[in-house]
């Protein structure tokens, strides 16, 4: 018999990231009666219309009240139910449900993380100056920060259906900067830390930019929080971004 310590621990989705209370009536299976975390929708650390004019108030509204919020509700009852499964020794149920916490699970710490490294534009976290040392490594790998820019934008536009663009650090003490993309909604995994990411599904653009990718990739520059990540670049951060 399999102890629901033990499914946690297998989910293994122990991500600090909006941890939070909330009581699932009319379920069997209640998280919260069994002293299983779930999880709810951050707030938004700035107005639905602080982005303006890069992103509209009404993509910023949709975005994060429905479509970060379904990740959010979906990923909740995936729990429950892959914990009935177990229960219940639906070995069948079990498989089925992993892909779903996958998806769900890695829409909510993808757009968790992407929040948060958008900031108003003109505001001081979006000053290259506040990332002084994450730019130098930049300069660095890259050999200037217009080349790393080019090639970071170039990687978004060459996403096929959707996915994240994301600058990260290498697991593990000196561990080197690169670009990576992921599919769907598939987080980054391995130890290696998200300094920032862009979201590339057209929910993200398609209502102020219609197909018009290139613009809304141009445009997502002037509202990247290089504070946040510079946070990250230095381990500052408790976020984490692995299920
Ligand atoms: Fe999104």
């Amino acid at each position: 018999m399999v102890s629901l310590n033990t499914v946690w621990q297998y989910l293994a989705l122990q991500s600090p990231l909006q941890l939070h209370s909330t009581m699932m009536s009319g379920d069997s299976f209640n998280l919260i009666k069994m002293g299983v975390t779930t999880f709810a929708l951050p707030a938004l650390p700035y107005a639905y219309d602080a982005l303006e004019p890069h992103i509209s108030a009404q993509i910023m509204e949709l975005h994060h009240g429905k479509h970060h919020q379904t990740y959010v509700t979906n990923l909740n009852k995936a729990l429950e139910s892959h914990i009935a499964a177990v229960a219940a020794g639906d070995v069948a149920a079990q498989i089925a449900l992993q892909q779903v916490i996958k998806f769900n699970g890695g829409g909510h710490i993808n757009h968790s993380l992407f929040w948060q490294n958008l900031a108003p534009a003109g505001s001081d976290e979006t000053k290259l100056e506040q990332a002084k040392e994450l730019v130098a490594a930049i300069e660095r790998t890259w050999g200037g920060f217009d080349t790393f820019k080019n090639a970071f934008s170039t990687a978004l536009l060459e996403i096929q259906g959707s996915g994240w663009g994301w600058l990260t650090r290498e697991a593990g003490s000196g561990g080197g900067l690169r670009i990576v993309t992921t599919k769907d909604q598939d987080p980054v995994v391995g130890g290696d830390v998200v300094i920032f990411g862009v979201d590339m599904w057209e929910h993200a653009y398609y209502l102020q930019y219609m197909n018009g990718k290139a613009a809304y990739v141009e445009n997502i520059w002037n509202v990247i929080n290089w504070k946040t990540a510079e946070d990250r670049f230095l381990g500052r951060s408790e976020e984490k971004n692995e299920l």
